[in-house]
């Protein structure tokens, strides 16, 4: 079913393309149907001499029967380069900066023309051709442009000064392009590609050049340049077969200046692990990305309320908690960035298994229903309080190592999705005076990349023997536990933990030693390493939601827990119920020994959403085409018997299931088109498309390959049967 990738009536200028990588791309560009400009200069190596190189790449492609011109300009004459697609074709579409030479000579040797002419070539050259192109790409909407950056100008390369320059400029002027051209569809990328090439065959031996095809570096730079696909300021390694995405990562920073204070090289070096450590990093993508948390504190700093440093000079360490003094501290903002990979591994942290029902939508990406656990909402409180932990609040007199979690109030406002970026903001809520320590409520709001509220959390932390500073005992800001009913429960769960279940959660984010190093678990008093109380919790809302809400997490709106005894890994748990409501109430215990780790604790669920009903609705596109299509398969005998399976199409809107069409092409003979799931035998292949794709991914506007990739498309079940429907559609085509 997947339809091809293919340029018919679309224009492609590659430049360098008489030879090596750019006459791989040409050839191709023109197998599928673009019109190409082959332009190439014809020269050495070091930008030397002509030739008419691009001639035979020409002959190449019109031999097969394809359209193409040679172009004999230097990209330093970009609009000659792009005039020649203009009078030959009429327009530009797919623009691949190509051309390259090299000038290799140690730093201290280079010349001012070997710097020169490089950046002429490569920076300028591309600069100049794609400056000549972008008017014509943005007056009709569409673009692809492709740059070519190299190893040398991402890592460095002896004897490469002027090139590794020249090409990461290249990445520079890629990024910004993408940026100024999102809006009319003008996209923008950047491989670092790796081939055998006259440009390399001095520096690889000849084995290694056969294996590093050019072709296997083209296919990155068509789909790439393909309608469809919606990449753009991304940057590629590429070469011999293998691709990978390359992101910025940046380390979490730490805070030196203080308000008022000379910032001097001292607090530079006094920090300088904290600077340099990535345990805790970001990736930010854009300017904003970036800027944000440094306009955050320099406003923060200058109004004197962050301190966050690990210089002994601090004098703003309290020896005694002033509730009040530390509720007007504002913190700043942090980041928390997830992705799939986040998403499973805390799954798997918290024991979901594959002997589970319902499995896969938990723990594979590409399960047509991959959701996130509502519990993995602690995560990005708990790294926004690690920020605060390290910071110095006046006020705040926080002892690390007498630090117990108490309580926990997580509430989504949201499904959790399975990648995103959230801002966190942390507030002291207040301090309350237990006696033997203090109890803190923090409270942590997560917003997505769009501002909007995702999830609210109240971690609870008990400071041992930080008490008896005159607080006051209770506090209107905690969000308090509920006792059970006093019935027997209304359902139980009983789970055994893995022995290594602390060993996979801590790779969530808490990678106190407490959990794993059993000399430091012996330290503070415990025989052997201790489960996390949010791992116990997280267990304990699973079994929630596995009996309550057929492990449906839109349902989840809140939970609520105290934490009373440690969960050595390896124990069995027994999570006992009661439902009033939508509220379940429940407590933990540890089957062994009969420890309660979790009381007072509740999950309340969303109000019954109103089941899915089918919509046998006219507004919905689907309809008119599932109907059209039953009429049609009525006169074509013989395409059930080609075909020989059945289909069921989930119809979504807006995320929600609207509708279901069977297609079933097995079951009578000339096929069967209907309403609803299949009525006779199970569906060998069930795909989940949103109404608005299915008319493009029938037409092949928007190919089924990407589709997939995209997660437009989602299959399961056989899936090779699925590519069965490419004859189906062709059928069907003219809808
Ligand atoms: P190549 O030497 O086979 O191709 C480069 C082509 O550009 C040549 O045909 C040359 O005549 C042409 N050219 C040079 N100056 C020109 C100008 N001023 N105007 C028009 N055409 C000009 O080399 P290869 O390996 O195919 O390189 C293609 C691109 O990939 C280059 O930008 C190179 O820097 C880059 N690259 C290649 C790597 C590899 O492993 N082959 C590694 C990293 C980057």
């Amino acid at each position: 079913m997947a339809a091809p990738i293919r340029f018919d009536g679309l224009v492609a200028l590659v430049t360098g393309a008489g030879g090596g990588l750019g006459k791989a791309y040409a050839l191709a560009f023109a197998e599928r149907g673009a019109s190409v400009v082959v332009n190439d200069l014809g020269g050495d190596i070091h930008g030397g001499g002509r030739s008419k190189a691009a001639d035979k790449v020409v002959d190449e492609i019109r031999a097969k029967g394809g359209k193409a011109v040679a172009n004999y300009d230097s990209v330093e004459d970009g609009d000659k380069v792009v005039q020649t697609a203009l009078d030959n074709f009429g327009r530009i579409d797919i623009l691949v900066n190509n051309a390259g030479i090299l000038r290799d000579r140690s730093f201290a040797r280079i010349s001012d023309q070997d710097w020169d002419l490089i950046h002429r070539v490569h920076l300028r050259g591309s600069f100049l051709v794609t400056r000549a192109a972008w008017p014509h790409m943005k007056k009709q909407n569409f673009g692809r442009i492709i740059m070519t950056t190299s190893a040398a100008g991402i890592y460095g390369n002896f004897g490469q000064a002027n090139y590794s320059a020249a090409k990461l400029g290249i990445l520079g002027l890629s990024n910004t392009l993408a940026v100024e051209g999102e809006k009319n569809n003008i996209l923008c990328n950047t491989i670092a590609p790796m081939a055998g090439s006259r440009l390399t065959e001095t520096v690889m031996p000849p084995d290694i050049i056969g294996a590093l095809k050019p072709d296997y570096v083209m296919p990155l730079v068509l789909f790439l340049c393909d309608k469809s696909c919606q990449e753009t300021g991304s940057l590629y390694e590429v070469g011999a077969g293998w691709i990978a995405k390359l992101r910025w990562e940046r380390t979490k920073g730490a805070i030196v200046r203080r308000q008022g204070q000379a910032m001097t090289p001292e607090n530079v070096r006094d920090n300088w692990d904290k600077i340099t450590d990535f345990t805790e990093s970001d990736n930010p993508s854009t300017v904003q990305e970036s800027s944000v948390l440094m306009m955050n504190l320099v406003k923060e700093i200058d109004s004197g309320r962050t301190v966050r440093t690990n210089s002994t000079s601090s004098n703003s360490s309290s020896d005694r908690m002033d509730p009040e003094l530390v509720k007007s501290y504002k913190i700043s903002p942090s980041m928390f960035t997830y992705n799939e990979r986040d998403v499973i591994l805390y799954a798997l942290g918290i024991g979901m298994s594959t002997r589970e029902e319902n499995y896969l939508k938990f723990l594979y990406e590409g399960s047509d229903e991959f959701c996130v656990l509502p519990t993995f909402g602690v995560l990005p409180s708990f790294s926004a309080m690690r920020a605060v932990f390290t910071t110095d609040i006046p006020g705040l007199k926080q002892d690390l190592v007498k630090i117990l979690h108490g309580e926990q109030y997580l509430e989504l406002f949201q499904p959790l999705k399975p990648m995103a970026t959230l801002t966190n903001r942390i507030k002291i809520a207040d301090i309350v005076d237990k006696g033997s320590g203090a109890l803190v409520l923090y409270n942590i709001e997560s917003f997505d990349e769009k501002g909007e509220k995702v999830a609210f959390n109240q971690s609870s932390l008990f400071i041992v023997g930080s008490g008896n500073f005159g607080g006051k005992r209770t506090s209107d800001a905690m969000i308090p536990t509920v006792d059970h009913p006093k019935r027997r429960p209304d359902a139980t769960v009983t789970e055994s933990t893995n022995v290594d279940q602390a060993a996979i959660f801590r790779l969530s984010g808490d990678r106190n030693p407490l959990h794993i190093d059993p000399s430091f678990a012996a330290m503070a008093g415990f025989q052997t390493p201790i489960l996390h109380g949010l791992c116990s919790f997280g267990f304990a809302v699973r079994h929630v939601l596995q009996q309550f809400a057929n492990n449906d997490v839109t349902k989840f709106k809140c939970v609520k827990v105290r934490f009373s005894k440690p969960v050595l890994p390896g124990q069995t748990l027994q999570t006992d119920m009661w439902k009033e409501g939508n509220r379940i109430h429940f407590v933990t215990k540890v089957v062994e020994n009969g420890n309660v780790s979790l009381t007072g604790a509740y999950v309340d669920l969303k109000e019954e959403s109103t089941p899915v009903t089918k919509q046998v609705s006219t507004d919905l596109q689907s309809t008119s085409i599932f109907e059209e299509m039953a009429r049609r398969i009525k006169s074509s005998p013989g395409l059930a018997a080609k075909i020989n399976a059945i289909f069921q199409w989930n119809i979504t809107k807006g995320g929600n299931q609207v509708a279901q069409w069977t297609v079933d092409m097995k079951t009578s003979k000339n096929g069967e088109i209907y309403q609803g799931e299949p009525k006779v035998k199970k569906a060998d292949c069930t795909l989940t498309i949103d109404d608005s794709n299915l008319r493009d991914l029938l037409t092949g506007k928007l190919p089924a390959a990407q589709a997939f990739m995209s997660g437009k498309l989602k299959i399961k079940g056989n899936m090779m049967l699925a590519q069965k429907l490419g004859t189906l559609f062709q059928e069907q085509s003219k809808l």
